[in-house]
């Protein structure tokens, strides 16, 4: 069985010999590997309880080997389509906010959050040197259990974000079939993708087990792992803001607060002023080396509940009762 993207697809030509060698170890654990048909015509392999993309698994693979963290590093985790890029935009911005005058801030206003803010599996998999080392955030969707042991044995926090299952569905459905189409792929169906999803088969899914994994490492060292809600986040954004704060060690000070910093980096961070940005509506990047990808792709509505719109009242009530079965007995009721 070989993988369906090979590893020499998503390598620059520039890269060492080494990599190569590395990628094609991968390619050849991958081939050992259960798989299923994927979303993108890509088959999704089955690794540590959980479905992956090729070149996520390979980055995965790859950062579990070699990854090191800083002491100080700080993980956004999430399950795609769940508030990423808002996390990070909002973590990035309250981090560097006593350099609101200076380039780190507007770096926010000029580059779109996935690049003020790497993730582990693909950025820095493909090259550690990427990161600025000033900046201690990493973003990753790996599930928790799968996190490179460097990090779990750490003592860096980890800030995590999740949403309701149907409104996450949904905003995956968009960014694939849009992704599909940008390559001239025609889209699968919704309703297969659902069916796909119901079944936990997602890059990085199942949905409910990703969730559950950081939910219960929260409970277990709250002080070191945060869990947030989309949902909740859009209720009481201010409250989350000094939350990130406090918890990533740098409180709002009552100046602070008096001068209106909090609603000002909300603000700057809001669905409205990011996707509005030039940089956002019509820069491009790449999700990995192979694939150049709209950043306006990372902004669709910004809105709790768009589910209603896409999803039959059916197929609402059965994601429902799928999340309530698997989340039974672990204290754990998302919003929705
Ligand atoms: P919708 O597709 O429902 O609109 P991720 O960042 O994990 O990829 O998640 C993408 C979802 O977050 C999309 O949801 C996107 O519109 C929404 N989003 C992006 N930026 C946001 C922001 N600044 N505030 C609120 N939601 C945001």
């Amino acid at each position: 069985m070989e993988s369906s993207l090979p590893s020499t697809q998503i390598l620059d030509s520039g890269e060492s010999a080494e990599r190569k060698n590395e990628a094609k170890n991968y390619s050849e654990v991958m081939s050992t590997l259960p798989k299923v048909k994927g979303l993108r015509g890509n088959d999704f392999y089955l690794y540590q309880r959980f479905w992956y993309a090729p070149f996520s698994l390979e980055g995965l693979m790859s950062v579990q080997e070699h990854f090191n963290p800083q002491s100080t590093d700080i993980f956004l985790a999430s399950f795609p389509k769940t508030g990423t890029t808002w996390l990070k935009a909002l973590t990035f911005a309250i981090l560097t906010r006593s350099r609101l005058s200076g380039s780190t801030t507007s770096s926010l206003l000029t580059k779109m959050p996935h690049d003020c803010v790497l993730f582990l599996e693909f950025q820095l998999a493909q090259n550690p040197g990427n990161r600025d080392s000033a900046i201690p955030l990493i973003s990753t969707h790996v599930p928790y259990s799968c996190l490179p042991k460097s990090i779990i044995s750490s003592s860096c926090k980890i800030i995590y974000i999740c949403r309701d299952a149907k409104d996450s569905f949904v905003s995956l459905w968009y960014f694939v079939a849009k992704l599909q189409r940008s390559n001239n792929v025609e889209p699968l169906p919704l309703e297969e993708v659902f069916e796909l999803f119901c079944n936990g088969i997602a890059n990085y899914g199942p949905y409910w087990d990703h969730v559950l994994g950081y939910w219960r490492a929260s409970l277990e060292f709250p002080e070191k792992i945060l869990f947030l809600t989309y949902e909740e986040m859009m209720k009481d954004t201010a409250a989350h803001a000094t939350k990130l704060a406090e918890f990533m060690g740098c409180s709002f000070t009552l100046e602070e607060e008096e001068e209106g910093e909090v609603q000002k980096i909300i603000s700057m961070c809001s669905f409205e002023k990011l996707s509005n940005l030039e940089v956002n509506k019509n820069g491009k990047r790449r999700l990995d080396t192979s694939i150049p990808i709209q950043n306006s792709i990372y902004f669709r509505r910004g809105k709790r509940g768009d589910w209603e719109n896409h999803l039959t009242p059916e197929m609402g009530a059965r994601l429902d009762d799928i999340m309530e079965q698997k989340l039974k007995g672990s204290g754990l009721k998302l919003p929705r």
